[in-house]
């Protein structure tokens, strides 16, 4: 396939999204894959072809985000916030500020909304929402969604807060309306401050040990004291105090410096 460090030089330069900070192993087999299917030969090729063809490009990125999401992934989380953690921040905080950080097609922040919904007014949850992925960003506010993706979700969320149009579930506008969705890339954009809760599901397993360790850091100075980060169920923290982090409930770390 050839020069693999130069496909990631020429990636970081025409997108700005660095391969490196990705584990190379997975990442690189994926991208081998990607181009034996579309039958290039080698890295070289197959960047002058994503370079000139949109369609291509496109395809690229997809395929290099992994955007699978659902409603409520892991619901006994969900269980947790809703019962210990949500009414703890509630005692420090009115008003929370809430951000999905890796947001994909929109699952997770619209299951935000609806969780708050029983704390709070409609009218004054605002959920922050970012992804790299433009085309997922783009789906999240379409909002419609297959019956697979909200099986996890409780009934009454999806009975109050979906429209059925043949078999899709399309979100409800004043759910929508709560949402903020925004591209950010969590390797080189500036983050987010004074944020009371942050969710950051199934995107660090893709990460390299160094690039997850800044995202910690950043991830630490954006949240407020006592803020919590959520992480996916496989991406517990090793040695939270080590980021100024303590485990509270399992996938949940409260900050605590
Ligand atoms: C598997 S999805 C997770 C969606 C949701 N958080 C969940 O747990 O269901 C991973 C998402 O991470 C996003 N992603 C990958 N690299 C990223 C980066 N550097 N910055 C921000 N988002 C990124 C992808 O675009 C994708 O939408």
């Amino acid at each position: 396939m050839g020069d693999y460090e130069k496909f990631k030089k020429d990636v970081l330069s025409l997108i700005g999204l660095d391969l490196s900070c990705y584990k190379e192993k997975q990442m690189k087999r994926r991208i081998e894959s990607l181009i034996s299917r579309n039958r290039y030969k080698s890295f070289d090729d197959y960047f002058a072809a994503i370079k000139k063809d949109k369609e291509l490009f496109n395809e690229f990125i997809n395929y290099l985000t992994i955007n699978v999401s659902e409603f409520y992934r892991n619901p006994i989380q969900w269980n947790t916030l809703e019962k210990d953690i949500i009414p703890e921040l509630m005692k420090k905080s009115r008003k929370l500020t809430v951000w999905s950080s890796a947001s994909s097609t929109g699952e997770e922040p619209y299951s935000l909304v609806m969780l708050l919904s029983k704390f709070y007014n409609l009218k004054d949850i605002k959920v922050m929402a970012t992804d790299i992925d433009m085309g997922a960003i783009e789906k999240a506010k379409m909002g419609v969604y297959s019956e697979k993706s909200l099986k996890s979700l409780p009934k009454e969320f999806q009975s109050n807060y979906f429209e059925k149009i043949g078999n899709s579930y399309k979100v409800k506008d004043e759910v929508k309306r709560c949402v903020d969705f925004k591209q950010m890339n969590l390797l080189k954009d500036r983050y987010p401050s004074n944020c009371d809760l942050i969710l950051c599901r199934n995107v660090l397993i893709y990460f390299t040990e160094e690039a997850k360790d800044n995202i910690y850091k950043n991830f630490n100075n954006a949240l407020v004291k006592n803020g919590v980060l959520f992480v996916g169920s496989t991406e517990q923290i090793i040695m939270p105090e080590r980021y100024n982090f303590k485990s509270s409930k399992m996938f949940f770390y409260e900050k605590t410096n």
